[in-house]
């Protein structure tokens, strides 16, 4: 039995320049989705699904990061003081969610560059990559899955989805085969952001990731690809073309909802989705939203 896995990857050093100005000073992973920080998400996926090692990778602007998982002492003995119960726990239950480690990137040489930054921390071992401005809505299954067909593979395991063919060119993209299991594929080949037309498939890579250790001596020799970056996808086509190194790469097909914050309508339409089913914002939201789309019609 391979053993346990329980180290995660958040990679959160990205420039964030599709949403400047609110990112000059913030990281994008910090943005509010309701009213929750995108990476308090992403954390909590990870920790729902046994992962109780955070590693992130953080770049300028990391204190408000590292602080929104530290304590903080006058706001809790002010709510404290106040008997509000309610708003204490939940500032205590992202301080007490995980294990949260930082090393910082340096350059942002893309997300290849950051994941290698992992390395020390996590030695031989298979971990699991989460990017930390992609959501996955918390009732669809997805990085449990990926970690049950890691250790029954032993493998390095990838996220797709399937997206509209006129949006190929913005994701990593796969070539695959069926495999014996519905939702899992074999692949056999990556690129990264395909120009239009040359897509050999439409399922995309989103940002869920379970690797095995040995993606770190290839990064290390992975040359700067599209955007001048080191791509992460680069370095998975190498394990993909060469099953014999680690095993092979599969995919699980997702079919749940997933939110790219890191992507201005995608992030409006996290928020608008989330809130609706909230318990707390719904009721008053929904009748809202109908009579603001029908007086826009
Ligand atoms: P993106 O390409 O979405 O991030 O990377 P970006 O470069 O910040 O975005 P834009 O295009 O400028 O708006 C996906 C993930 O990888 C991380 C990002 O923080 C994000 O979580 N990343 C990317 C790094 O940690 N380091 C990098 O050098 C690049």
């Amino acid at each position: 039995m391979p053993a346990k896995l329980t180290k995660a990857v958040i990679p959160a050093a990205g420039l964030g320049t599709r949403f400047l100005p609110a990112t000059k000073a913030m990281p994008k992973e910090m943005l509010p989705v309701v009213d929750k920080p995108a990476i308090q998400y992403v954390v909590e996926e990870a920790v729902a699904a046994g992962l109780t090692d955070i590693l992130m990778i953080t770049g300028r602007n990391k204190a408000a990061l590292e602080n929104h998982f530290d304590r903080v002492g006058e706001l809790e003995a002010t709510l404290l003081k106040k008997g509000d119960v309610a708003r204490l726990r939940k500032v205590n239950y992202a301080t007490d969610l995980a294990d949260v480690h930082y090393v910082r990137q340096g350059d942002p040489k893309g997300l290849g560059h950051a994941v290698l930054r992992a390395k020390m921390h996590v030695g031989n071992e298979p971990f699991a990559v989460l990017l930390g401005d992609d959501i996955i809505d918390e009732r669809d299954v997805l990085l449990s899955r990926m970690i049950e067909v890691q250790a029954e593979r032993d493998c390095t395991v990838i996220a797709l989805l399937e997206v509209d063919p006129s949006q190929t060119e913005m994701y990593g993209i796969a070539t695959v085969e069926a495999t014996d299991e519905a939702d899992v594929v074999q692949i056999t080949g990556l690129v990264e952001k395909p120009t239009a037309g040359t897509a050999p498939s439409n399922l995309a890579i989103i940002g869920r990731y379970v690797l095995r250790p040995e993606i770190f001596d290839i990064l290390e020799v992975t040359e700067p690809g599209k955007g001048g970056e080191i791509q992460l996808t680069d370095a998975l086509q190498v394990l993909a073309a060469n099953p014999g190194i680690a095993g092979g790469v599969y995919g699980v097909v997702f079919r749940g909802r997933r939110y790219d914050t890191g992507d201005r309508l995608d992030y409006i339409k996290a928020i608008i989705q989330l809130a609706v089913d909230r318990d707390d914002l719904g009721e008053a939201l929904r009748p809202w939203l109908r009579d603001f789309v029908s007086k826009m019609e």
